[in-house]
């Protein structure tokens, strides 16, 4: 049987993205065992990093292992039990993907919703939470599936207020944006690796504050077979095991529980992105994301294409273009992937077939890579009969963009 050969790719889509060698290197590293020194000093070293990347000095800041939504689902069934009210705000996808997680943690959601391509005013959500009243508040970051940006740095404060938790998904924002966890207030907060951090997905750094940790801590339950003392719930116990984190917060302690086995590789890969990442420094490297995404926003208009949706409130690392008439959406990609090695993304439900969404994030995000992609698409797009395109104006509007940079 032949080795596992894997062609080159340079992947514009909101995750996975490329990973810088230094990460992919850090990984074919020896496995140590769980409880070795060593690799506890790696694991202390993995949660100051994600104290540094989150700007927040939680105690509670570590990796739960698994994708995004496994960090997501950690942080909603430790914290929602069934009958709990929760606010969810929709804007796209992933306001639905809470909705799921916590209908099916028994909660009782409350959904408040804005036309696709926008996002809420903060006062709107305070106003909702005045109404509704929930324990919990869970809402999007950076809503990928529209490239809507959502302002929260009010909205910590204003759940505190109120006794409310804030629980935020910033899987595609963190790293790509400065999220400062301590001054906004947040309670719950979850990062994302395949995205804006580059690394392969696998693992999710969260970080919680105590607060949080005080109200999921009421429905802890220690495991048959590692109990030593008596461990009374006061309120339902977290039905979960693997996504449970009181138990992970015995592992991520000094205590250190076994829980389950480690992903040493995973570790080492975090370990490193958030070094490679810190060192870039967090300010430094949103305005290389917001620097790229402005040079290549004004291209895609000179070409001639449609920016979707509220500009005001867009990713800088995300671009969502209307697809042009005529051009068949999966098509055209699966040709730019096959012929060229360059994917982009559709997206999701009532947008499928009607945006591509190209991702800006991460390592791949430079001058390079981003005037290949743009000579590249422009060119194939116009291949497929669109009229009116101008590939060459759209060229030199990202070089006169770089330029300024020179
Ligand atoms: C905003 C947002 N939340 C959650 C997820 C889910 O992440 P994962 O696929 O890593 O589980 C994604 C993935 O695209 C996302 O963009």
């Amino acid at each position: 049987m032949d080795d596992l050969k894997i062609n080159k790719r340079l992947i514009m889509t909101p995750g996975p993205v490329s990973v810088d060698p230094r990460v992919s290197q850090a990984m074919s590293n020896s496995i140590l065992g769980q409880f070795d020194y060593e690799f506890v000093g790696i694991m202390n070293e993995t949660m100051e990093l994600i104290r540094q990347s989150f700007l927040t000095n939680n105690q509670w800041s570590f990796p739960i292992d698994g994708t995004s939504r496994a960090g997501l689902e950690a942080v909603i069934s430790s914290v929602v039990k069934p009958g709990d009210d929760v606010l969810i705000p929709i804007i796209g996808r992933f306001g639905y993907l809470f909705t799921e997680l916590v209908t099916r943690a028994g909660g009782i959601v409350h959904n408040i919703q804005k036309p696709m391509g926008e996002v809420f005013e903060q006062s709107e959500i305070i106003a909702a939470l005045d109404e509704i009243k929930p324990k919990v508040l869970a809402i999007v970051h950076g809503e990928t599936s529209t490239g809507r940006l959502q302002p929260i740095d009010k909205i910590g404060r204003a759940c505190k207020e109120r006794g409310i938790l804030s629980v935020v998904d910033a899987v595609a924002t963190y790293q790509g944006m400065v999220i400062p966890v301590d001054e906004w207030e947040l309670d719950a907060v979850v990062g994302g690796a395949q995205k804006c951090l580059s690394i392969p997905s696998g693992i999710t750094p969260i970080t919680f504050n105590e607060r949080f940790s005080e109200a999921i801590n009421r429905r802890k339950r220690v495991e048959l077979g590692i109990r030593s003392d008596e461990v009374v719930e006061q309120e339902p116990f977290i039905r979960s095991n693997y996504l449970d984190l009181t138990q992970l917060q015995d592992y991520w302690s000094p205590k250190r529980l076994n829980h389950h086995t480690e992903s040493t590789t995973s570790i080492y890969a975090l370990n490193t992105g958030l070094k490679l990442a810190l060192k870039e420094g967090i300010e430094a490297r949103a305005q290389r994301h917001a620097f790229h995404q402005t040079g290549l926003k004004a291209a895609l208009k000179a070409l001639g294409l449609e920016i979707y949706g509220d500009e005001e409130n867009e990713m800088k690392m995300v671009i969502c273009i209307k697809i042009p008439n005529g051009v068949d959406d999966a098509t055209f990609r699966e040709g730019l992937l096959k012929h060229y090695g360059i994917e982009i993304a559709g997206s999701f439900g009532d947008l499928q077939g009607k945006i591509w969404r190209i991702g800006i994030m991460g390592y791949a995000v430079e001058k390079q890579n981003i005037l290949t992609f743009l000579s590249v698409f422009s060119l194939y797009l116009a291949q497929q009969g669109v009229p009116n395109l101008e590939p060459e104006k759209a060229l030199t509007t990202l070089l006169q963009h770089y330029a300024t940079q020179d």
